[in-house]
């Protein structure tokens, strides 16, 4: 019997759109709907399945959208719920899935319920994690967890309770043991499921439950800081119990046809934590963040990738490949510097582990293969937006225009996440480089003044460019890579990595030498040129073999 056709998530590519820097289609600095719906042949022609738009609903932007105040409502500087349902029918209308993304963490300080809890109404604080504090007069935090964003994880108010938030205090942490958060979320996905949304991605999903008691953290996983740390342990996260919470969720998306689905951003302690929340009865897929930790080493790339594929075989999900989003240093710093063996340390991943220069061409060349071999491997693929222009991080924001609150609340050590945040380039003109539908207008972060050249219309007329290489790779995929799921790797040279999935072959050279490429075989795509039939370093190739 055939094997049954893959449903279009199973294989798709998902671009990631942060919607307050994508297109500004009113010209106030912000990005927008009415921009988004503009640029949504752009969408088409790249050759992505589906786009992912971070959280566009009333927020006060404690945390660029992830502190919501309505979820079923759209910010107004982003435009209206009639807006909305227009961009989900163009989307449809060009091949376009739309999905959202869900915060069911925290919400806003400013959300009904948590105005509610400040006035102390009746029952209302139970929806949310507030507790007496320790010490004399209760002035010590009630357990010692950490924000992810620096300092701790509680916050106190005038009439002396703690309330519990492990990111910003403007995100206090709901309570899902109570069944009216339960209720209202079931509720919320309906709402927008109704309105046409094929899915959701479902922000710090391991963080809904925590441990009974909120006791302390073991000092030696003492703290909650940073996204990217090895969570094993800490009573914040990836508790048992969130389990359930999916599967209710999952019950709820089952009722539509088509197909609805959920991809979850948790930062687990290892695949075989995350594939737990992919059982046949829970989340469709899940961020596999390893791919985007390793660093530019062949055998490294090799190891994260059998490891992906494995965990996700083991409960029958496809892998997810992800280089870059908006919680990370983009791809060409994080390549353009000498490459650790760990990186998993926060400091590395911001791109401030070195006071090494960063060498912006290497690492350009380096994402560019890194792209092909995403591309080329089985699963759903992941492209942030700006990345299929090449876009670096920009490091050097002046500290007075930073919004991340990170900042703020790393008692200005660490910058944060403003740097891969910046609107995009559209035109070769000057600021704003067309982002905006005012050349005069203001763009909510400064765009550095060199961008021109990375514009798309510069990439547009440049074939070599990284936006045509994205375009001919993401042409290619559906039937150069059709072929299963399985990857067979071949034995090649030190600093090679390279595997075949059907008749095609996929080979990445992150040595420091040439090397040759099998004598029969044709090439389909290069990342970089070739040197006759030499595979230069930091180069990827896509091969018919004979
Ligand atoms: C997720 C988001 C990040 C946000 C955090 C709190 O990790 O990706 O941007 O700050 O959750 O909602």
């Amino acid at each position: 019997m055939p094997a049954a056709e893959p449903s279009w998530w199973e294989t798709a590519v998902v671009y990631q759109v942060y919607i307050r820097s994508f297109a500004d289609g009113d010209g106030d600095g912000i990005g927008d709907i009415a921009g988004l719906r503009t640029r949504l042949p752009y969408l088409a022609e790249l050759g992505v399945d589906a786009i992912w738009i971070n959280p566009w609903y009333p927020s006060p932007m404690a945390d660029a959208g992830y502190d919501v105040s309505d979820y079923r409502d759209i910010e107004p500087a982003y435009g209206t719920l009639g807006d909305a349902q227009a961009l989900i029918a163009d989307a449809h209308g060009v091949g376009i899935r739309v999905l959202l993304d869900i915060v069911p963490n925290h919400t806003s300080d400013q959300h009904m319920w948590f105005r509610a809890a400040l006035a102390d109404e009746p029952g209302a604080r139970l929806r949310y994690h507030f507790r007496p504090g320790r010490g004399p007069g209760g002035a010590e935090p009630p357990n010692n967890w950490q924000s992810v964003f620096g300092g701790p994880a509680w916050t106190r108010l005038a009439d002396g309770s703690w309330y519990l938030h492990l990111f910003a205090p403007g995100q206090p942490d709901l309570n899902w043991a109570h069944p009216e958060v339960r209720a209202e979320f079931e509720n919320i996905l309906t709402f927008w499921f109704d309105r046409g949304v094929d899915g959701f991605r479902i922000d710090v999903a391991h963080g809904l439950v925590k441990q009974d008691g909120l006791p302390d953290a073991d000092e030696s996983v003492e703290t909650a800081q940073s996204l990217v740390q090895d969570r094993a342990g800490h009573p914040a996260w990836d508790q048992d119990g969130v389990h359930d919470i999916y599967r209710g969720w999952r019950a709820v998306a089952d009722r539509y046809t088509p197909e609805r689905i959920f991809i979850a951003e948790a930062w687990v302690d290892g695949n075989e934590r995350l594939a737990r929340y992919l059982r046949s009865d829970e989340l469709h897929t899940a961020f596999q963040f390893d791919f985007l930790r390793t660093p530019w080493r062949a055998r490294a790339l090799r190891e994260v990738i059998d490891d992906a594929i494995a965990a996700a075989a083991s409960v029958g999900a496809p892998p997810t490949w992800v280089l870059s989003n908006h919680d990370v240093t983009r791809t060409v710093t994080r390549f353009a510097r000498s490459q650790p063996h760990h990186l998993i340390e926060t400091d590395w991943e911001r791109g401030r582990w070195a006071d090494e220069d960063p060498d912006h061409e290497l690492g350009r060349r380096r994402a560019r293969a890194a792209a092909l071999v995403q591309f080329a491997l089985p699963g759903t693929a992941y492209v942030y937006q700006g990345e299929e222009l090449a876009l670096e991080e920009i490091e050097d924001l002046p500290d007075d225009v930073r919004q991340d609150p990170t900042w703020a609340q790393s008692g200005f050590t660490d910058v944060g996440r403003d740097g891969c945040r910046i609107p995009l380039p559209w035109t070769e003109t000057d600021v704003p480089y067309g982002f905006a539908a005012r050349s005069d207008a203001v763009t909510w972060l400064p765009q550095p003044t060199h961008w021109a050249q990375h514009s798309v219309q510069a990439q547009e007329r440049d074939p070599r460019s990284t936006l045509n290489l994205y375009r001919r790779a993401l042409a290619l995929r559906p039937s150069l890579w059709r072929d299963g799921s399985a990857i067979r790797w071949l034995d090649v040279t030190d600093g090679v990595a390279a595997f075949q999935r059907g008749g095609v072959q996929c080979w990445v050279n992150t040595g420091h030498s040439g090397v040759p490429l099998p004598p029969a075989a044709t090439v389909v795509l290069a990342s970089s040129d070739l040197t006759g039939d030499v595979l230069p370093p930091d180069t990827a190739v896509w091969l018919r073999s004979q």
